[in-house]
């Protein structure tokens, strides 16, 4: 594609900080959450120390006392001061030993602190979602999971390296989804890091079952039969290995005796396991165009072109930094049209609203939350402050549209892994009752990429090949409905995954109700 007069807009991205999943800020919580903890655990270790130290120390009395009066233990005895004392000894002292240095008072009190200390601390549902996150990076950017386990994405070291028990939990996640051409590579990976751990960080025999079973589900029976003997060496006696041992070889000693050759039967296959949507040629386009691969080719890219535009006082000095995209439907990038103060108050607004994102489609008028949009999202209306009544003026000014049908600002963080499978952002005929009568349906989307991307985070187009690269402060602009108010089929587009860094967005739907003199509809079904 061209550029002419905008290669100097495109700005250097900053190092953001890689966030999880879609439980971002409550992430940066257990961050700060973890130093507090360290300085808990480290007062209990001092009490602790303390009242063990005491303990000895009456230890040391109570031996020593005992080597001197067994010196003379006659005399001891005789005496009757010597004997109160001695009784007085076993009696309210011990006893006064066992309230004060017998009691599991440290360990309550710090048992009881814990609560409030490990508030907004990861669950276990995000560990799953943080693992679905990196399985859905590894599949959709073609990381080799060796070098993910090195902690390396596209070349780049960004994180520790993981042992055989983390590349096993994370095999252990995918097993529980029934997703085995996760489980097989990762447990396959854990074997392998174990082979070098020093310190083992996992039980071998644990990595063979899940890695023997999951062969076996991939197809692989002789290779689910190796595996298997390998755990018996390891547990000869270990029943469901043995019955796994003799249920593969009848299914070899079967298959054979239907005349499948060895050769056939010794193949590793890990086909990955995609349901109907997913082994679409749309899917693969998507898929194709975040990883920033040309999936087709567009006629008329030679005359795309960048323009500044002053079609309103308001951009004489700041004029409009326009960049067609696509001409039909029409896709336009505004470059540099949010300033850093915007972008700031922005998040800082919605930042405390922050909440797992759902789609808007649903009979029943619901929110669900579902693994094909994984965000947090918030909305901001123009009563909620003055900076975004202004934000919405521009936008109004930008588009030619008027804005009182439009819906509020929705601002969208995706954390890593973060996504939008391929979709419309008009409601369809069936879909009828999405919006509003006096609102319409979605007639235009303006998408403020607030911040740079690190990696990933692209805006595909997979009917038409375009990509759109999240740059800080611009925004895409197209039209959702054609000019007969059908919706644009071709504008259906998705928010690829997060590949490091975060992506934060502010969504403004803009709706036909009130555009019937800037963008008046046509009778033509074509238009
Ligand atoms: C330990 O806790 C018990 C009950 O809460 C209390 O009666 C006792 O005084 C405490 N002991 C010390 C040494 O703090
Ligand atoms: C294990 O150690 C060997 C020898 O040091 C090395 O060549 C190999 O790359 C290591 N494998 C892994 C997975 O780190
Ligand atoms: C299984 O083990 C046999 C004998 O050790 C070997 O020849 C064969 O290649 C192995 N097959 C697979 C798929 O690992
Ligand atoms: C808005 O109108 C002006 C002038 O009429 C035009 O130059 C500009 O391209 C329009 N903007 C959009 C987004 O259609």
């Amino acid at each position: 594609m061209v550029l002419t007069t905008l290669l100097l807009f495109l700005s250097v991205s900053p190092l953001v900080k890689p966030e999880m999943f879609t439980a971002l800020v409550h992430m940066e919580k257990s961050i700060h959450a973890e130093k507090r903890l360290a300085k808990e655990i480290r007062s209990y270790v001092t009490k602790e120390r303390e009242r063990l130290n005491e303990l000895e120390r009456i230890a040391n009395e109570y031996e020593s006392h005992a080597e001197s009066a067994m010196g003379d233990m006659h005399a001891t005895l005789a005496n009757p001061v010597s004997a109160f004392l001695l009784v007085k000894r076993f009696t309210t002292d011990w006893n006064d030993v066992l309230n004060k240095y017998m009691t599991p008072n440290n360990t309550n009190q710090f048992i009881a602190s814990l609560p409030q200390l490990t508030e907004g601390f990861p669950s276990p549902e995000d560990l799953d979602g943080a693992a679905v996150a990196l399985l859905r990076l590894q599949d959709t950017y073609v990381l080799p999971t060796d070098k993910v386990a090195k902690g390396e994405i596209k070349g780049v070291r960004y994180s520790p390296k993981m042992t055989a028990q983390d590349c096993f939990q994370l095999g252990k996640v995918a097993y529980s989804q029934g997703d085995y051409y996760h489980t097989m590579l990762w447990m396959k990976e854990a074997l392998t890091i174990l082979e070098n751990e020093t310190s083992k960080t996992i039980e071998k025999p644990i990595i063979l079952d899940y890695l023997a079973y999951s062969t076996y589900m991939q197809g692989n029976w002789i290779h689910a039969l190796n595996l298997t003997k390998e755990w018996l060496n390891e547990e000869p006696n270990h029943v469901r290995a043995q019955s796994n041992h003799d249920y593969y070889s009848k299914l070899i000693r079967e298959a054979k005796e239907n005349g499948k050759k060895d050769e056939e039967l010794d193949v590793v296959n890990n086909p990955r396991q995609l349901d109907e949507y997913r082994q679409s040629e749309e899917f693969a386009k998507y898929e194709a165009l975040c990883r920033g691969e040309e999936t087709q080719v567009y006629p008329l890219a030679h005359k795309l072109t960048c323009q500044y535009k002053r079609h309103h006082p308001y951009f004489i000095l700041r004029p409009l930094k326009e960049e067609i995209m696509y001409f039909d439907p029409w896709i336009a990038i505004y470059h540099d049209l949010m300033t850093e103060s915007e972008v700031k108050r922005i998040q800082e607004m919605a930042g405390p609203r922050l909440h797992r994102s759902g789609v808007f489609v649903t009979e029943d008028n619901k929110s669900p939350t579902t693994n094909y949009r994984t965000s947090q999202s918030a909305w901001l209306s123009d009563n909620d402050d003055p900076l975004i009544r202004a934000f919405s003026g521009k936008i109004h000014l930008m588009s030619n549209l008027t804005l009182p049908t439009a819906e509020h600002l929705q601002v969208v963080n995706y954390g890593i892994g973060g996504h939008y499978e391929p979709h419309f952002d008009f409601a369809r005929k069936r879909e009828i009752n999405t919006f509003e009568s006096w609102r319409g349906n979605r007639i235009a989307t303006v998408i403020f990429y607030m911040t740079d991307v690190e990696a990933g985070g692209v805006t595909a187009f997979p009917n038409l090949g375009v990509k759109l690269y999240p740059e800080a402060r611009s925004c895409a602009v197209w039209y959702n409905l054609m000019k007969s108010t059908e919706g644009d089929y071709r504008t259906r587009h998705a928010g690829c995954p997060v590949l490091t860094g975060s992506k934060w967005v502010a969504n403004k739907w803009i709706h036909e109700r009130g555009q019937e003199f800037t963008r008046p509809c046509s009778l033509k079904p074509e238009e």
